[in-house]
C-alpha cells in the first residue's frame, strides 16, 4: 500500500495544474485543461491540452502530463490533478482513463476547477475491469 498523498502535495499538484491549463493551445474548443501527475519518484509533471486544425488529433491534458511524466522515464502514476476554468469539474475523457490505467491503475483522481465543487476518485472507479498491461502477461 503506497503512503497517502499528503495535503501539501496535493496543493502542489492543484496550483501546477492551474498553471498548467494558462498554456493550452485550444483555439477551436476554447476550453482549457491543465493535469498535473504525481509519479512514485515524488516528481511533478504537467501537461495541457493541444488542438490541431485537424480536429482529431486534439491531445488531452492528462495524456499531455502522461506522456510528459514516461518520457522522462516515470513508470507509476500516484495522482492525476485535473483543472479546467469552469463552475463544474471535468473528469478525464474515455481515451485519457485509459492512457492513466497503463501507468496508474491505482491512481487518484482529483478534479478541480473555479468554483470550490471538486471530485475526487479513483481511476479503478472510472474504468472499472479496465484491460490493461496484466492482460498481456503470458
Ligand atoms: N480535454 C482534455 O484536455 N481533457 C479532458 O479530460 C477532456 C477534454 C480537451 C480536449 C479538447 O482540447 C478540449 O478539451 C475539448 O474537448
Amino acid at each position: 500500500m503506497p503512503s497517502p498523498i499528503t495535503l501539501s502535495v496535493r496543493r502542489r499538484l492543484e496550483k501546477a495544474a492551474r498553471a498548467a491549463a494558462k498554456a493550452s493551445y485550444s483555439p477551436y474548443s476554447k476550453f482549457r485543461v491543465g493535469a498535473a501527475v504525481l509519479a512514485s519518484s515524488g516528481k511533478i509533471y504537467t501537461g495541457t491540452n493541444i488542438e490541431n486544425a485537424s480536429y482529431g488529433l486534439a491531445n488531452c491534458a492528462e495524456r499531455s502530463a502522461i506522456f510528459t511524466a514516461a518520457s522522462q522515464g516515470e513508470r507509476a502514476i500516484r495522482c492525476v490533478v485535473v483543472f479546467t476554468p469552469t463552475p463544474a469539474p471535468t473528469m478525464p475523457c474515455g481515451a485519457c482513463r485509459q492512457v492513466i490505467n497503463e501507468f496508474g491503475p491505482d491512481a487518484s483522481i482529483i478534479s478541480i476547477c473555479h468554483s470550490a465543487e471538486r471530485v475526487e476518485t479513483t481511476l479503478d472507479r472510472l474504468l472499472p475491469a479496465a484491460f490493461g498491461p496484466k492482460n498481456l502477461k503470458p
